[in-house]
């Protein structure tokens, strides 16, 4: 029902200079998997299988990833090294990939709407790359496409953060409809602490419905001058209904580098080290 994945992932990484000068940021390696790699398969383990990027310029090494390298694999055939690219063929055997280019940085919403030409007129997933869950059971985008088939809506996954984080992030209020489950209220895009209705902030996992599309085109520029998708998703959910999520699993800001680092650490000890030995 849901089929497409969108990756908005033209932004310039800018906390993480000089490393991601020339390289995008969404191929930093966690360990030996860049992160959009990590996106990718949660987005095809939700059964989402048709990934729709929009990149930007100097992004080009996100194409070359998900295509294959001859060269390499002739190399390495036979060797040791060969199932190393196990994972990554997988994906690409079994997604397409299509992609779009965004030309100016004019904020998420503005990304989003860039994937329009790729997403067309069916509800679709928005992962932000940056955002690495990892979970033991279903991943964020399979519960929330569990969600969206009984409730039809957008919707956004959450989690609490301390009061002084709320300037990092959309935060929401709403009305509870189960322990997990909000119909939203009100959003705010990156409150100070005592302007925040709640300690409940978005992480970069969304359902949206493409009526989205039009109220973004409808949605001025807000917070730091952007056309924001926070702002987009209080109109719709003004209009209908917008669902918060409070997601099942464990989720890494690797924007930041201590989210960073930390995702490293666990990811070593989690899969690294358990499959090589140690
Ligand atoms: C974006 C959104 C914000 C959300 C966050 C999740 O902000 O604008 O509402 O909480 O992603 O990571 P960014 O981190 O891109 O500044």
């Amino acid at each position: 029902m849901i089929k497409k994945c969108l990756f908005p992932a033209a932004g310039y990484g800018t906390r993480f200079l000089p490393a991601t000068k020339s390289m995008p940021k969404e191929m930093m390696p966690v360990v030996n998997k860049p992160l959009i790699e990590y996106g990718v398969e949660e987005a095809l383990a939700a059964g989402l299988n048709e990934i729709s990027i929009v990149t930007g310029r100097g992004k080009r090494a996100l194409a070359d990833h998900f295509d294959t390298n001859y060269e390499l694999e002739h190399q390495i055939k036979g060797t040791d090294k060969e199932p190393m690219l196990n994972d990554i063929r997988r994906l690409i055997d079994e997604c397409s990939f299509s992609y779009t280019r965004q030309q100016e940085m004019k904020g998420l919403g503005h990304a989003i709407l860039t994937g329009q030409t790729l997403i067309g007129d069916e509800p679709f997933a928005v992962l932000l790359a940056d955002d690495l869950c990892i979970n033991q059971g279903d991943g964020v985008l399979s519960q929330m496409v569990r969600l969206f088939k009984q409730f039809r809506c957008s919707i956004v996954a959450i989690q609490e953060v301390p009061a002084d984080e709320t300037g990092k992030y959309g935060i929401i209020a709403g009305d509870m409809i189960r322990e997990d489950l909000y119909r939203i209220t009100d959003m705010v895009e990156k409150p100070a602490p005592e302007d925040a209705p709640s300690s409940l902030a978005i992480i970069g996992r969304y359902i949206l419905t493409p009526d989205i599309f039009d109220i973004i085109r409808n949605t001025s520029p807000g917070k730091n001058g952007e056309v924001q998708i926070t702002d987009a998703l209080l109109q719709q959910a003004k209009d209908g209904c917008v669902l918060a999520y409070r997601f099942k699993g464990k989720r890494f800001d690797c924007g930041s580098v201590d989210g960073y680092i930390a995702a490293t650490n666990y990811c070593y000890d989690q899969f690294y080290q358990k499959n090589n030995g140690g």
